[in-house]
This record gives structure tokens, C-alpha cells and sequence, in this order.
């Protein structure tokens, strides 16, 4: 029996991976097991209560307001012990965490094959995503199997030289997740004037924080005062340097609702429910546009180019008149809106982590 050990640090990694660990436990041929670094504690217990995943092994690495070097350094010593013990066949880790890249290295050391989930996204800018394109190239250069999301990903794979035969384009199983979730009776939990519109808001990219991200709460500050019929809904991420200034810039405006990271059911719920998306989150920008929900992103460029492409998808950075000008546009223009509010689902039909499965599969065979 061959036993693989899947990797789940935060939120983004546990609702991508969850839907191939439960395609792989439903194979005999497999002894799954499920390693959580806990990178995140409450986000990432959230969502492994929800899909009924249970981790056998817990690194609870997260320490508040940690730094990325004290959780690589952590990482890199807890994982020598887990591979020595587990001694696994395959190891598979999940798009471009700290976790990620730090597992991947840790088992290149070990000489354990990697597969990499969403593998190939790129902006070509070390800077932005910071520190996410460094943790996605050093895992691609140390994966043996990439699983890419989309064909321009493989594209991606194939100019920094990576073999054709080891890149399979399997969609991002976040729609796997996505259709899973979607598919039950979903509660949003809180109390929302049904009647009024819903702008929904996430944010949490570092290279936004300090002004950038201040620029952000400025312009959500305009657009609620100008649209008062309007509700804002914005679950904020527990990072310190997000939380601490949006429940200082944004707590006291009336139509602003702020409210701790939603269970990803209720937080799938608050998508649909939505009229208007506003985030720089890398799992929105593929799930809203399947929801047929528009999306201003606020990045300057996005590893996401798809969903630009179709035109569902829109990048107006923590530009606070960018901001201000194309969310009134939306909640104005019924054709402008109407072009973005189109379901297409550029990142994957659902079926993503049968096809990895199927490859670990046939290679083992
Ligand atoms: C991390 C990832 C980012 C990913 C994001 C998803 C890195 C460097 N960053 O960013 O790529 O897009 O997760 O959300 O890998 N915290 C809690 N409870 C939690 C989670 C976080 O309190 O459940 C707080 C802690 O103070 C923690 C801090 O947030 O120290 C930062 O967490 P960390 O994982 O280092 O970075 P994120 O900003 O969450
Ligand atoms: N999400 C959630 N609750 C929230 C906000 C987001 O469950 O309050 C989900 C969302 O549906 C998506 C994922 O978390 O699947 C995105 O995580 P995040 O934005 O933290 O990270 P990123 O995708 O940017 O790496």
C-alpha cells in the first residue's frame, strides 16, 4: 500500500485540499494521511471540521503575529521528524503558502517525490504576490508532479522548463470544494436587511499592508457613506495588521458589518447572496466568477489572468479611486454589471481531484 501525506497549513490550502484527500481516502489502494502544520489555528480547524477531516498529525505551528522566517525555520525542524517517522511514498502540498514551500523543500532534502497542487500560477513579480510567487516557484522547482489549475498555467510550467509529461492540467479542485458546498443548504448566519444590496469584502495580502491597505478602508469608508441603501459585509482575516486597522478605520460606520472569518459554508452563502465582490483573495477571485458574482480585486496584477480575460474579473489595486470610481459604476450601471455577473468558471469543472487521484493511480499501478 502506498501512503501519501497531505499537507494543509491554512484556510485557502485546507478547502483546496480537502475534496483530494476525500477522493483518495475512497481508494483502497491508498494510505491517506493528513498532515496539518496549523500555520493558521482557527481558520484552518474551521474548514477541516467542515469537510470531516481529521489530521493525523498536528505540528499547531501558528504563534500570534508570526514572522515568515521563525515559521520557515519551525517548520523545517518539525518536518524532519514527521518524514522520518512517516517515511511516506508521496507527499502532496497545495498552492503557495509558507508551509508549502518550506514541505517542499524539507522533502526534497528527504528525497520524497512531491506532487504540487495548483501548480504554475505566476505574475512573474517576486513582489506581488510577497511572499507567495517565491513559495510557488521553489515548490515547482522541486515537484515532481504539477497539477495545473489551467492551460496558461501549463504554460507557465513549460517556459521555466519544466517537463511536459510531468504537468497535467487538472482544473483547480477549489471548484470541487466550491460545487460541494454549494450543492448543500447553505445558511449565512447573520442578520442581513434582505431587501438592500450586499457588497462583500476580504482582504489579507501583505504586500497591501501599512498605507496600501489603510488606502483600501479609506475608499470602503467612501463607498458606504455615498450608498447608504447598501449593505457592506466584510469578514475580517485575523492577521493583526488587517484586523487591528479595519476594526479601527471601518467599526463605527452604520452600513459596515464586520464580523470575525465566516465557516466556509457561510461564508459560500454571503458569495451567493452577494451582489458585489471586493477582495484580494487568490480562492474568491476563482469561486466568485462560478457564482456568477463580480469581482474588483484589489491588487495591482493578479496569477489569475483568466477570469480578467472573460472580463468577470477586475483589477483596480488598493487604489482608493479606482475603487471608488468601478464599484459605483457597478452598483450604478445595470449593463456594466450585468456584462461582469456572468457565471463562467474559467478555473475547473468539479472534477480536479479525481483526475489527480487518477494520475497517482496509473503511476503507481
Ligand atoms: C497566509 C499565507 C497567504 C495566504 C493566507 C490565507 C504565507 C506567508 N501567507 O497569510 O499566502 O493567502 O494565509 O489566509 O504563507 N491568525 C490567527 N488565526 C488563524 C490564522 C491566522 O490568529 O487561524 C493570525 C495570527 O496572528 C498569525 C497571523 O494571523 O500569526 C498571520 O498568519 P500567517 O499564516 O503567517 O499569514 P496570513 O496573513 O494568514
Ligand atoms: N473564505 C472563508 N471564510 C471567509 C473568507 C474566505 O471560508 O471569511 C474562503 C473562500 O471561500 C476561499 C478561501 O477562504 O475559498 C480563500 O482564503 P484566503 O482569502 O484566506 O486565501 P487566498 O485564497 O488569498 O490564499
Amino acid at each position: 500500500m502506498k501512503k501519501i501525506l497531505c499537507v494543509v497549513g491554512t484556510r485557502p490550502e485546507a478547502i483546496k485540499m480537502a475534496p483530494v484527500i476525500l477522493a483518495l481516502q475512497a481508494e483502497k489502494q491508498f494510505d491517506v494521511r493528513v498532515l496539518a502544520t496549523a500555520q493558521h489555528r482557527q481558520m484552518l480547524d474551521q474548514v477541516l471540521d467542515f469537510f470531516g477531516i481529521k489530521a493525523d498529525i498536528d505540528l499547531d505551528l501558528m504563534r500570534p503575529n508570526q514572522t515568515l522566517s521563525a515559521l520557515t525555520s519551525r517548520l523545517l525542524m518539525e518536518m524532519d521528524t514527521v518524514l522520518n517517522n512517516e517515511k511516506p511514498d508521496v507527499v502532496l502540498v497545495q498552492g503557495d503558502t509558507t508551509t508549502v514551500m518550506s514541505v517542499a523543500l524539507s522533502c526534497f532534502y528527504h528525497r520524497i517525490p512531491i506532487g504540487h497542487v495548483e501548480a504554475g500560477l505566476r505574475t512573474w513579480d517576486m513582489q506581488n504576490p510577497f511572499p507567495e510567487e517565491a513559495n510557488r516557484v521553489i515548490a515547482g522547482c522541486l515537484a515532481k508532479w504539477h497539477f495545473a489549475p489551467t492551460e496558461s498555467s501549463r504554460q507557465n510550467l513549460l517556459k521555466e522548463g519544466v517537463a511536459d509529461a510531468d504537468i497535467t492540467v487538472t482544473g483547480n479542485t477549489v471548484i470541487d470544494a466550491l460545487l460541494m458546498t454549494a450543492a448543500k443548504d447553505l445558511e449565512l448566519g447573520l442578520e442581513i436587511d434582505e431587501h438592500k444590496r450586499m457588497v462583500l469584502i476580504t482582504s489579507h495580502r501583505r504586500e497591501n499592508f501599512g498605507e496600501p491597505f489603510k488606502n483600501i478602508c479609506r475608499a470602503l469608508q467612501t463607498l458606504a457613506t455615498n450608498n447608504p441603501d447598501v449593505q457592506f459585509l466584510y469578514p475580517v482575516h485575523p492577521n493583526p495588521n488587517v484586523k487591528d486597522v479595519a476594526y479601527e478605520m471601518l467599526a463605527t460606520i452604520n452600513n459596515i458589518k464586520l464580523c470575525a472569518p465566516l465557516d466556509y459554508a457561510p461564508f459560500v452563502a454571503a458569495m451567493k447572496r452577494a451582489y458585489l465582490i471586493i477582495s484580494d483573495s487568490g480562492g474568491v477571485q476563482e469561486e466568485a466568477p462560478a457564482l456568477g458574482k463580480p469581482v474588483l480585486v484589489l491588487r495591482d496584477e493578479t496569477e489569475r489572468p483568466e477570469a480578467v480575460d472573460q472580463g468577470v474579473v477586475k483589477l483596480v489595486g488598493p487604489n482608493y479611486d479606482a475603487i471608488v470610481k468601478e464599484a459605483q459604476i457597478l452598483l450604478d450601471d445595470e449593463n456594466a454589471y450585468k456584462a461582469m455577473a456572468r457565471g463562467v468558471s474559467p478555473y475547473g469543472d468539479g472534477h480536479g481531484s479525481k483526475r489527480i487521484v487518477d494520475i497517482l493511480k496509473n503511476y503507481f499501478a
